[in-house]
């Protein structure tokens, strides 16, 4: 006995009590949110694709949508002809592009088909090219919204798969593809299907979802517009147990030299307490008091201008006067007081916002000058250029400036301003 036979003699796969309770409360969302819909979007045309045995057409036709049908299966087109005589419905693929030629549909309604698929976002693809304004999608999902899907044995039944497999997609995974197809805003319901493969139960997961798909963004009640999900950024990170991930954490940590372990955990610290401070020997001997910041996290890290400081170390000289203008955090001032020695004179350097916002770091003989102390020094670095050898940064920037008088400028966006004068007193 054939299939057609069979459905024909008994009952399909489609009359069955458990499936009509499930066509009716899709029914009633159909008529619902078509009221709605049609509030918002001029509809006329609609297309009802992987139509089974076609009853959902004449709630389209009812709210007055000039209707057509596809559905994958001939036997299931026969069927719906001999129920619904009248009802426009061809046979075909909806993963085959072809489909195309049947045209542009206001609008679109998928119901129960995606899931059958070997290949959904083909068929998304091609229910974009078909969709003039709205796509109305139902399908069951694993309800969650990271994009991944799994691929299931599907029966050989006439209301499933046309093969004996199909890809069951997560809902983001279906998010995803009506974004990527093409749709510029998806909404989910905040009221879906009064049915019980709608709603989590106590054992089960919720099964199915309903989405709407548009070219534009629709003010409608009850409707939410999702985002495009991100996948996984790390789709091969093992989800290790606590032991497996603290093993991890200490071959890692030993791995490091001990100024990285120390950077590592310092780090750690001040993520935690970030209104501490942990200390720190610069390379040049003096102690720092390392805060949450990218500067202090560079020094911490031991990567922090260092071939800057070695250039400007190399022109400080025991006994000099230095002053460190605009000097920011006050790293160089640091290095020049403790170039200079107990001979030279203290360092000097102009207020900053970044440097009165932190302690002084204990015992560096620094002392804050006024900001008018910038022109006089300007005036004295025209004179003679050659003794500019350096600039720090203005507050909130990150660096030092490189020199004017030596070599070249570097290729910071900005020229060097605040100038570290050095003479000999
Ligand atoms: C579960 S029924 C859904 C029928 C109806 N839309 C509903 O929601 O109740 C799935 C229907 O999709 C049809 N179908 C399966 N794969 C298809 C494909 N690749 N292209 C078109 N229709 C397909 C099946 O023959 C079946 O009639």
């Amino acid at each position: 006995m054939t299939s057609k036979q069979t459905m024909r003699q008994e009952q399909s796969a489609f009359d069955n009590r458990e499936y009509i309770k499930l066509i009716a409360s899709r029914g009633d969302f159909i008529r619902q949110s078509l009221h709605n819909l049609e509030a918002a979007f001029a509809l006329n045309t609609a297309l009802d694709a992987g139509a089974g045995i076609g009853f959902f057409v004449s709630i389209l036709e009812k709210a007055g949508l000039q209707t057509r049908a596809l559905e994958g299966r001939a036997e299931n087109v026969e069927e719906a002809r001999r129920r619904y005589p009248g009802i426009q419905i061809e046979a075909g693929d909806v993963e085959d592009p072809g489909i195309a030629d049947l045209g542009v549909f206001d609008f679109v309604l998928c119901f129960g088909l995606l899931y059958h698929l070997e290949n959904p976002f083909r068929a998304i693809r091609n229910l974009k090219a078909l969709t003039g304004k709205a796509l109305l999608l139902e399908s069951m999902c694993i309800p969650e919204m990271e994009p991944w899907a799994v691929l299931r044995e599907e029966p050989n039944q006439v209301d499933q798969s046309l093969t004996d497999v199909a890809l069951y997609s997560s809902e983001g995974l279906i998010v995803k593809m009506l974004c990527r197809a093409g749709f510029s805003h998806v909404y989910c319901f905040d009221k879906l299907p009064d049915h019980e493969q709608f709603c989590e139960s106590l054992e089960r997961k919720r099964r199915r979802t309903v989405l709407l798909a548009t070219y534009e963004p629709v003010t409608l009640a009850g409707v939410t517009l999702l985002r495009e999900p991100a996948a996984a950024d790390d789709p091969w990170l093992k989800q290790n147990s606590i032991p497996v991930r603290i093993a991890i954490l200490m071959k890692n940590f030993l791995a490091k030299t001990p100024r990285g372990r120390y950077a590592g955990v310092a780090k750690r610290w001040l993520q935690k307490f970030p209104k501490s401070g942990v200390p720190l020997r610069l390379p040049f001997g003096a102690w720092w008091i390392a805060r949450r910041g990218r500067v202090d996290e560079r020094l911490l890290e031991g990567n922090f201008e260092i071939s800057e400081l070695d250039f400007v170390g190399k022109f400080l000289q025991s006994g000099m006067t230095v002053l460190d203008v605009g000097a920011h955090h006050g790293l160089y001032t640091l290095l020049a007081s403790k170039r200079v020695g107990r001979d030279g004179r203290p360092p000097a350097r102009t207020p900053s916002r970044a440097w009165r916002q932190r302690e002084r770091p204990a015992g560096q003989r620094v002392r804050a000058l006024p900001r008018e102390a910038d022109s006089a020094v300007a005036s004295r670095q025209r004179r003679n250029p050659r003794n500019l050898i350096s600039a720090a940064p203005r507050d909130g920037e990150a660096a030092p400036r490189e020199a004017g008088g030596h070599g070249r400028r570097s290729q910071d966006r900005r020229p060097s301003a605040g100038p570290v004068r050095s003479a000999r007193s």
